[in-house]
């Protein structure tokens, strides 16, 4: 079996770190089998949230979570395993805490719909994007 190792972009967002739940949300991504390669805690300023959300933008939405996403420090995540990705994506639950289902992060420990714990990067290609955004390549080396 050939195993791809991939990584994904995860932010570990205000209401969680707020809660000192950073190590509960690690602890499960862990158990879900992806490592932390880098890891850094930083307050994100207004242009750095508007600018990882730019996608949103034109969304009802957008200015609150900007508003959101600066109001405490978040904890910003390279992790890697195989099918980094979809597995992260798994592991975090579905947006909304009240669909996401029973084991996962956003279930166990999101507040709401905005503030629900964690982000994820969409895609393989989102995710060097975001990666990217936030590390430098000499971060990152094996
Ligand atoms: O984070 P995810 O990829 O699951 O969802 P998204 O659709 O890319 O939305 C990004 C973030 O915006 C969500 O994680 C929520 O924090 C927030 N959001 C919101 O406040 N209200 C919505 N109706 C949708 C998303
Ligand atoms: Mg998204």
């Amino acid at each position: 079996m050939i195993v791809t190792k991939q990584r994904t972009l995860s932010i570990v967002k205000p209401d969680a770190t707020k809660r000192n739940l950073t190590g509960s949300v690690v602890a499960m991504l862990e158990a879900g089998g992806l490592s932390v390669v880098a890891q850094r805690r930083v307050r994100l300023s207004e242009a750095q949230a508007r600018a990882f959300y730019a996608v949103h933008k034109d969304r009802p939405f957008y200015e609150a979570l900007v508003a959101f996403m600066t109001s405490e420090p978040v904890v910003v995540q390279v992790l890697e395993g195989e099918d980094a990705v979809k597995k992260n994506r798994e592991i975090m639950g579905a947006t909304d805490p009240k669909e996401a289902d029973e084991g996962t992060i956003r279930a166990a420990l999101g507040m709401s719909l905005e503030a629900n714990s964690v982000h994820g990067s969409d895609s393989p290609e989102n995710a060097e994007k975001e990666i990217a955004f936030f590390f430098a390549g000499c971060e990152l080396l094996d």
